[in-house]
């Protein structure tokens, strides 16, 4: 432990928190309007599709903790980390742990996912939107139908998952996490 490890830090800049909060709220409108509110749908899932894409690029040019270089890690850490995390034994990481940047990644790529089929489902049944009429007739809208859905379950599962996660750390390293992401700030000892 060093002099400064009771300190509070800030680990998640304003602009991971403000990604962080419209993307889970931008997720959630877009799953619950789904057919019936077609208008939000598609603008929830255009607005999900540039914060990936802000992400992606923060990833690269924003703070230590943001940086995908920060906690992208191995399968095999990620499995280590998990094997020692479920014994209770896990090392604290400031930044997102092993497993957590994990599911990062693959929120990431599944959020991306459905929202380019998201997009290509539109231009094909609506003719709408920038990929309009590139794909036609009724086998590639089905195809692309059924991509999009399994894409935004899929995701759903991820979520659970991912709130999981958020509890077991939480409690296993005894820090409130979900603070954290509001209040950008962690304590400072780190593994
Ligand atoms: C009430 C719901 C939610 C809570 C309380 C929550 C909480 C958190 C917390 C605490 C972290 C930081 C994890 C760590 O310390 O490593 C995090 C990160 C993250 N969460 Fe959530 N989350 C929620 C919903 C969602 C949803 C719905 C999505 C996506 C659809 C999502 C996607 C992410 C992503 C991508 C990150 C990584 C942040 C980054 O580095 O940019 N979260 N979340």
């Amino acid at each position: 432990m060093n002099a400064d490890s009771s300190r509070d830090i800030q680990v998640w800049d304003p602009a991971l928190r403000l990604f962080h909060w419209t993307l889970a709220g931008s997720f959630l409108v877009a799953y619950v309007t789904e057919d019936d509110w077609q208008w939000l749908h598609v603008n929830a899932g255009y607005l999900i599709g540039i914060l990936i894409l802000l992400r992606l690029v923060w990833g690269f040019v924003g703070p230590r903790y943001a940086r995908f270089s920060d906690f992208v890690r191995t399968p095999r850490e990620v499995l280590a980390y998990a094997r020692d995390a479920v014994r209770f034994r896990a090392p604290r990481y400031v930044g997102h742990n092993p497993a957590a940047g994990a599911m990062v990644v693959a929120l990431l790529v599944c959020l991306m996912l459905t929202v380019l089929t998201g997009i290509a489902l539109y231009g094909a049944t609506d003719f709408a939107g920038p990929l309009a009429g590139l794909w036609r007739g009724e086998v590639a809208a089905d195809v692309l139908e059924e991509i999009h859905e399994a894409g935004a379950n899929l995701t759903l599962f991820l979520v659970v998952l991912h709130l999981g996660g958020v509890l077991f750390t939480s409690r296993e390293q005894g820090e409130n996490l979900v603070k954290s992401m509001i209040t950008g700030r962690k304590k400072g000892a780190q593994a």
